[in-house]
């Protein structure tokens, strides 16, 4: 193919996605004068930013004054069990707070405290009520204040945008190739760095709070282009996805409704949460019914509900009850908030959890119990980054958000993504600026790499025959969903990379019919080595941990293992074009941050960060 045909956009910068790290990457690129275009593969205004909906986690310290950034490191640290890069933890915690009070001055409308600050609530595995929040819509909020401050900023947005794969100059980041949805038709940016913001991969599960637009895109284009991932074993089940009816199953619940005070009921009415408070930490989590009714009084010093214990946790008891038989009618368990607020109270603060359930599930929240299940939410693991830069180990190719990888260790606490795709998409707009500034020359344009991504998303269309992409991409969420599920073993993991074999030998034959405008099932069939690539690392990186923690669970290895603390598990292509895995050791700490992240509470306490 002439390539001179094909329509080319040209920018300094390129940013992939227009979530809340897209937009706030483009907004950083565009305030040093570079040229900034920013492409969506869906709607502006549609990312996973909105299913982060109970707040974002900063200190600000205006419901307890205690709280300050050390604490919020020593939370984060704790909640990723160790696992995280120190710097990312550091960085998150330190600038958090200024990045809350930048929205807020670029528009964002905060629930407000009766002083008048922003108000904030608690969320598992924060010390002190730490969410600032607009109701349960507080992705929605910020979305809508990036992208009306953007709009201002003079980035070229490009919509309905779905971008293909990168071309490299030497090495280099020279622009990526992309399709628009509507039409069909390619598009090549050329661009002297691009910025990926693309989310994750969580499409690639059966039940998911994720929607179609979250095919693992970045990893895989970056994993393609030659760039590390880092850390995929980690992968986070929301305890709290809706189960009933069938066709809104995995639809988060957001954790603001145990934050405000719900609790977990099994089908014996227990609560049950109290019999699985870990050994670790337990005396910062209430044991009684008692001391768990002071804490949602406000009681100075009273300590945390088990409901709001990490993710993780709250994810694996649900599993346990249910598996144990003591789950609800349609496999979950029964979320209560009626018995413990008003409905006046509900209504205010859990507006859209509100609207939700009456309108999906025919049920009112102010009277009744929800019923509730684990449902995948999020990517700990992503690509490899720079803690300061966002860099890759691609010259030129910059990540943000949930692609990028190593921020939250094992697990990741609520309202955490929040805050780290303002400060790290503000830092890889930075990062990027940085390196244009030094770049030499101009990359150049490959027309034999350009014309080779083009050909494999036309081959999908030219061929006589082939299977159905979306019996493939069934497929595909039915094998992670059974065997890299919450809880996994070498065996499942093993037969699950035996299923992958045959699955990428599907979607290397699958066919789309009719013409490539608005065609939903060749759309489909181009993410689908994105989410099998995506799937693979993932298998293979929990199959490598051999170990407990966080967001992996091996029934085979039932234990956190000091030996494996000291390890990354990196994934890149090899020379031979296939997978590999690595054990990376990683560095050790500074000191001073070790002393914070093991302190006491009373140690950090009153500190003011400093
Ligand atoms: O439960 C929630 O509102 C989700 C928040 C998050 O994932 O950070």
């Amino acid at each position: 193919m002439d390539i001179s045909e094909i329509q080319t956009i040209e920018h300094d910068v390129l940013v992939v996605g227009a979530g809340g790290a897209g937009i706030r990457a483009a907004i950083e690129c565009a305030k040093q004068g570079l040229n900034t275009g920013m492409i969506s593969k869906s709607l502006l205004g549609k990312a996973h930013t909105v299913m982060a909906e109970g707040g974002v986690a900063a200190a600000l310290g205006n419901v307890d004054k205690r709280d300050n950034w050390k604490i919020h490191f020593r939370d984060t640290m704790r909640g990723g069990k160790f696992l995280n890069q120190w710097r990312m933890a550091e960085l998150h915690a330190r600038q958090a707070p200024d990045r809350v009070r930048e929205l807020e001055e670029w528009g964002a409308v905060f629930d407000r405290t009766k002083d008048g600050l922003i108000s904030q609530r608690n969320f598992g595995g924060h010390r002190y009520p730490r969410l600032a929040h607009v109701g349960d819509r507080t992705g929605l909020e910020m979305i809508r204040t990036l992208q009306d401050f953007c709009v201002h900023q003079g980035i070229a947005t490009h919509m309905e945008c779905t971008a293909l794969d990168l071309f490299l100059d030497n090495g280099r980041v020279a622009g990526l190739v992309a399709y628009w949805r509507e039409t069909g038709r390619f598009v090549i940016f050329k661009a002297k760095a691009v910025i990926f913001a693309t989310g994750g991969g969580g499409k690639a599960w059966r039940i998911t709070s994720n929607s179609w637009e979250y095919s693992g895109d970045g990893l895989a284009m970056a994993y393609r282009a030659g760039a590390e991932l880092i850390d995929l074993e980690f992968t986070q089940f929301h305890p709290t996805g809706m189960v009933w009816p069938p066709s809104v199953r995995g639809v988060l619940v957001t954790e603001g409704v145990r934050g405000d005070g719900g609790i977990l009921l099994n089908n014996k009415n227990e609560r049950f949460m109290f019999k699985y408070i870990p050994k670790k930490f337990a005396p910062e989590t209430a044991d009684t019914e008692e001391e768990a009714s002071r804490w949602l009084e406000g009681k100075e010093g009273a300590r945390r509900p088990p409901e709001l214990l990490t993710r993780d946790e709250v994810a694996r008891s649900i599993k346990k009850e249910v598996e144990d038989g003591r789950g609800s009618p349609h496999g979950g368990v029964f979320l209560d908030i009626a018995s413990k607020r008003s409905p006046e109270f509900i209504r205010k603060k859990l507006p859209s959890m509100y609207h939700q359930f009456k309108e999906l599930a025919e049920l009112d929240i102010t009277k009744e119990p929800m019923e509730v299940g684990p449902t995948m939410h999020y990517f700990m693991g992503g690509i490899r980054v720079n803690s300061d830069t966002q860099e890759t180990s691609v010259p030129g190719l910059f990540a943000c958000g949930e692609c990028a990888g190593g921020m939250h260790g094992a697990n990741r606490l609520g309202g955490n993504s929040l805050s780290d795709l303002l400060v790290f998409g503000k830092l890889a707009g930075e990062g990027a600026g940085k390196y244009i500034k030094k770049l030499q020359g101009t990359p150049k344009l490959d027309a034999g790499q350009v014309n080779a991504i083009i050909r494999r998303a036309t081959d999908i269309l030219n061929r006589e025959s082939g299977t159905n992409p979306f019996v493939v991409q069934e497929d595909l969420q039915d094998m992670m969903q059974k065997y890299v599920g919450i809880i996994r073993t070498a065996d499942e993991l093993k037969k699950g990379l035996e299923e992958l074999k045959r699955l990428y030998q599907d979607a290397g034959k699958v066919k789309a019919h009719a013409s490539p405008q608005y065609n939903p099932g060749w759309n489909a069939a181009i993410d689908l080595p994105n989410l099998l690539i995506t799937s693979e690392a993932v298998t293979r990186a929990a199959l490598t941990r051999e170990e407990s923690r966080g967001g992996h669970t091996r029934a085979d290895f039932y234990f956190e293992s000091d030996e494996w603390l000291k390890y990354n598990v990196v994934i890149r292509k090899a020379k031979d074009g296939n997978m590999e895995v690595e054990k990376v050791r990683r560095d050790d700490p500074p000191e001073e941050l070790k002393k914070i992240a093991y302190a006491s509470l009373e140690e950090l306490e009153g500190t003011k960060g400093g």
